[in-house]
Order: structure tokens, then C-alpha cells, then sequence
């Protein structure tokens, strides 16, 4: 079931990526849709050097940053149950897991901070600035030159939206089918990550009625092993609050960072007081998900 709404969602991203290069826009220099290139031309084209640049028809805008680096290059690493940090870079979860959500290396730091990308985590890990953990990304390089950097700054500045394409887009699929759904987690779910994890993301497809965010309606607990059946945990104490400038996710903040140990999140999206979208849809069934933290990096 997850995984249907995330092929329904990567099917999303072909069909706008489809219409953008119908108008002749969203095209590369070779005529190709933006993002269709092969892996080794895309990562070429982010070799660092100044030239190439100027090939890019990348814009400070969401869709054209995510087709033209986060897919070509990014998702080599940041994909799946094993995307480093829980970082997942793929068209169907980045937006949710970037824009206001704390970054895993330095929980003070988010990875995006709308109109601020002197201190978003992202913009200092691309950068390879002096503060960050762990090494400057890409790992390994070849590094982003500059106009990009500019580029990807830029869209921060201008308050890290959606790209209003996607936007009108999910407007009109929402007017026809009215959905609400989980479309991505940090950790993701199955994921096994490194202790200790101060934060924990839960990215919705519509921004979140904050009202009906609280300790009844996500909870977190301690899974419980097989052998102790009858041990029921009490969920742990967390904090929630929806992301800074982005609505759609939910950040959930544990009182005490989690050990080493697996967990489960558990979004309640049926029975009094459910999770709903700002629009009034909810959730209608529950959703989990379940990560193990191993022993520390
Ligand atoms: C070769 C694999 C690889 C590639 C390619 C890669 N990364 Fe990473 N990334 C990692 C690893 C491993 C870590 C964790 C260790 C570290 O930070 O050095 C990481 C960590 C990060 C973090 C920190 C996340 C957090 O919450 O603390 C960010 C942000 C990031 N990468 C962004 C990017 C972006 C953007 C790209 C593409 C331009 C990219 N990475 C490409 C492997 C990669």
C-alpha cells in the first residue's frame, strides 16, 4: 500500500515533468526533458567546473532544483530504507523531508530554513562549510559550481515553496479525488539508523489541520520483542509541531533522544479527533512505521 502511494506519486512527477517539456520548456540542451538524461551525462553536467553551468536550464524553483540535481545526482545515495540520515532525495519524499525539517547530523540546524540559506543544513553540507558533520555533498564530489549553489540559495530565499506548477497541479488532482495520505518518513520506515535520533519527520500530501496534531493522534513507542507479548510499552514522551514553513510535515520531537533499540511510529487516522488535512480530509485508516536504532555512528 506504501509502496502504490509512492509510485502514484512518481507518476505525478512524470506526468508534470511530461507537460513541461510539451511547451518546449523543462527541455535540456539536447532537446531531452529535464531529468531524462542518463545518470553519467546528469552527474557530468554537476562536474563542478564553471562551464557547465551555464548548460543548465536549472531555475530557482523546486521542480526544475529537483530535476536537475537532487534526482541526477543526489539519489545515487539518498534513496530508500538506507538513504543516509533518512534523507531521501527521490522526487516522491524530498520536499516533505527537506523544508523545515532538522537535519540528523545537527538536530539544531534545519536541512531547509525557509528564506534562510545561510542556515539551512542543506545549503552548508553542498557548500562544504566549516560547521558541518561528515563530509560535503555530493560525497565524494564532483561538487556543485557555484551557479547552481546560487540557484538553490535563491529558492531559499524566495521561501523554499513548492513549485507552483506542482502546486496547481496537486490543487486540481485534490478538486477531483480529494486525498490525504502519508508520503514520507524519516527514518524511513524498516530503516535501521544510527543513535542517537533527536527527531523524527512524517510528511503528509496536504498541509495538516494543527489542531488534531497531538499526543493522541501520533504516538511513539518501543516494539516490544516477540518474546514479551503481554510487555506492553506506554508510548514515549514527544513534542510535535508541524515544520517550519512547510504544513504538510509533521516533526515529532522525542523528550530524550532514542538509544539504540526499534521503535514505532503510529499516526492515528481513525476515530475521534483523527488526523485531517486543513481541507477537512482524513487520514481514514492508520498509518505506521518502524525503524531500529543501532549502535552510535
Ligand atoms: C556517494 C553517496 C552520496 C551522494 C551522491 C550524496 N550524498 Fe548526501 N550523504 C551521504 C552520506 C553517506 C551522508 C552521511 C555522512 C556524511 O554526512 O558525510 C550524507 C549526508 C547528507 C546530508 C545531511 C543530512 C542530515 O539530515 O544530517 C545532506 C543534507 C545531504 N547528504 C545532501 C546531499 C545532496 C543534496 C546530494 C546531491 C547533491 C547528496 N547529498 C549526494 C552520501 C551521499
Amino acid at each position: 500500500m506504501r509502496i502504490g502511494r509512492a509510485v502514484g506519486w512518481a507518476v505525478l512527477a512524470a506526468v508534470l515533468a511530461s507537460g513541461c517539456a510539451g511547451n518546449g520548456e523543462g527541455l535540456d540542451q539536447n532537446g531531452n526533458p529535464i531529468g531524462s538524461s542518463s545518470s553519467s551525462s546528469a552527474s557530468s553536467s554537476a562536474s563542478g567546473s564553471a562551464s557547465s553551468s551555464s548548460s543548465g536550464t536549472i531555475t530557482a524553483d523546486f521542480t526544475s532544483i529537483q530535476d536537475n540535481v537532487f534526482t541526477p545526482i543526489c539519489t545515487r545515495c539518498h534513496i530508500g530504507a538506507s538513504a543516509p540520515e533518512g534523507l531521501q532525495l527521490d522526487a516522491a519524499h524530498s520536499y516533505g523531508l527537506l523544508v523545515g525539517v532538522p537535519s540528523v547530523e545537527q538536530p539544531s540546524v534545519l536541512r531547509v530554513k525557509p528564506g534562510d540559506p545561510d542556515n539551512s543544513y542543506l545549503i552548508q553540507k553542498l557548500e562544504g562549510a566549516p560547521t558541518i558533520s561528515g563530509g560535503q555533498m555530493p560525497l565524494g564530489g564532483p561538487y556543485l559550481p557555484q551557479a547552481t549553489l546560487d540557484t538553490i540559495r535563491q529558492w531559499i530565499t524566495d521561501g523554499a515553496t513548492m513549485s507552483p506548477a506542482t502546486m496547481s497541479q496537486l490543487m486540481a488532482q485534490r478538486a477531483e479525488r480529494p486525498t490525504f495520505e502519508v508520503v514520507a518518513t524519516s527514518p524511513p520506515d524498516t530503516a535501521v539508523v544510527s543513535a542517537p535520533v533527536h527527531t523524527i519527520a512524517v510528511a503528509f500530501s496536504e498541509e495538516v489541520n494543527a489542531a488534531l496534531v497531538n499526543e493522541t493522534t501520533i504516538t511513539l513507542e518501543t516494539v516490544t520483542p516477540t518474546e514479551f507479548p503481554e510487555a506492553t510499552q506506554p508510548p514515549l514522551p514527544i513534542t510535535t509541531a508541524l515544520a517550519v514553513g512547510n504544513p504538510a510535515t509533521v516533526v515529532i520531537v522525542p523528550r530524550t533522544a532514542l538509544g539504540p533499540g526499534t521503535y514505532r511510529v503510529t499516526v492515528r487516522g481513525t476515530g475521534g479527533g483523527a488526523i485531517a488535512s486543513v481541507s477537512g480530509v482524513p487520514l481514514d485508516a492508520d498509518y505506521d512505521f518502524v525503524f531500529t536504532v543501532g549502535t552510535p555512528r
